[in-house]
């Protein structure tokens, strides 16, 4: 089989650490045929388009993108959209998911930590549904039944084939009964079906507390799209931060890899950004998207190897640049 791959560096470490990623895919599939596209911020600057139509066509065409981070800006610009939001409505990426797995360091409870948030990726507060209305500012918010079973269905799954088989629900039902009340009752009555998977459910902000105190006894999280971009962050930490953390952004037939962290502009250009992220990221795209699931665990090995060996950027305490990283890993594949 041949595989396609579209490649969006994006803006900022987007550029360093994608090329670290495709070297590390281009070890694995030596066959594997790439694509270049662009998007972005600097992309909008020179085109008037932060996700040209050119780019749309190669993810469709390649069904499967490695996609950097761009910069957004905090105030609305005229023309500006983020990317990452427009591929993941247009190619309908309902699912995130964002792995975590305990990087070993001075807290022992990191050791413990294996767990992934499976959030939900098309509607809630990210749908970006705001206006004003005199001097009121409105968000809406829609939760529907179809998204919310769909992402249990992928939450249960995934849980099926995990050793702990478990499921937290986490939603702020107690304030939000209708939209999360929803959203609760369509996760429990998909999850009827797996038996063999244990339910449980928590309100955010405790789950947010837990995420922090208690990492070990989460195996898998479904939750809203808002609620899922900042718990994933916090879990993340136990991982060895921003740095470290992959995920992958599936829908029926195309799927996005991309590392959790943005552009990183204070670190962008100093060949120090971590470059692991966006290669446990490719690894993720290797095991859910196209069934290589030997080739995703010799990469995550070999990088967590890399990484225990010694093979740290700053953001992990250590002092290799990038290339040392990615020469680190390579050498272990
Ligand atoms: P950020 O993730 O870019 O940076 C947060 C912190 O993590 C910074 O201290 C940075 O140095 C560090 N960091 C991030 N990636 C790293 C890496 N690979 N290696 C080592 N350290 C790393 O988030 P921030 O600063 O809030 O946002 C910066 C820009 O990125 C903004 O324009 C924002 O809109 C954009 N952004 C884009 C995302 C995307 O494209 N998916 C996601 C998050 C932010
Ligand atoms: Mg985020």
């Amino acid at each position: 089989m041949a595989y396609r791959l579209c490649v969006i560096p994006g803006d900022g470490v987007g550029q360093e650490v994608i090329p670290c990623a495709l070297q590390v895919l281009q070890r694995v599939l030596p066959n594997l045929e790439v694509v270049e596209a662009e998007a972005g911020w600097a992309c909008f600057q020179r085109t008037g388009n932060p996700l040209p139509q050119h780019t749309m066509e190669a993810v469709a065409e390649c069904g499967a993108a490695l996609f950097g981070a761009v910069s957004s800006p905090t105030r609305r610009v005229e023309g500006y959209r983020s990317p990452i939001v427009q591929l993941r409505q247009r190619f309908g990426l309902y699912a995130n998911l964002r792995p975590t797995r305990g990087l070993p360091g001075s807290d022992p409870r990191a050791a413990h930590v294996d767990l992934v948030i499976v959030r939900e990726n098309t509607q809630d507060l990210y749908a970006g549904r705001e206006r004003m209305q005199g001097e009121e500012a409105i968000a809406e918010r829609v939760i529907t039944r179809a998204a919310s079973e769909r992402i249990a269905r992928v939450a249960f799954t995934l849980a099926n084939q995990r050793p702990r088989r478990s499921v937290t629900i986490v939603h702020k039902a107690n304030i939000l009964p209708i939209t999360d009340g929803l959203f609760r009752d369509a996760v429990r009555e998909v999850g009827a079906s797996y038996p063999q998977v244990a339910i449980s459910e928590m309100l955010v902000d405790t789950a947010a507390m837990m995420l922090a105190a208690r990492p070990d006894q989460f195996d898998v999280i479904v939750t809203t799209n808002l609620f899922g971009d900042i718990l994933s962050d916090i879990a993340s930490v136990w991982g060895g931060g921003m740095g470290m953390a992959p995920s992958l952004n599936l829908g029926e037939d195309v799927a996005i890899a991309e590392p959790v962290h943005g552009s990183a502009p204070d670190i962008a250009g100093k060949g120090i950004a971590n470059p692991c992220g966006a290669i446990l990221s490719a690894a993720l795209l290797l095991r859910h998207h196209w069934q290589l699931s030997a080739l995703a665990e010799r990469i995550e090995q070999a990088t967590y190897a890399a990484v225990e060996g010694g093979a740290r950027t700053p953001d992990l305490g250590g002092q290799a640049t990038t290339q040392a990283v990615v020469e680190a890993i390579l050498e272990r594949l």
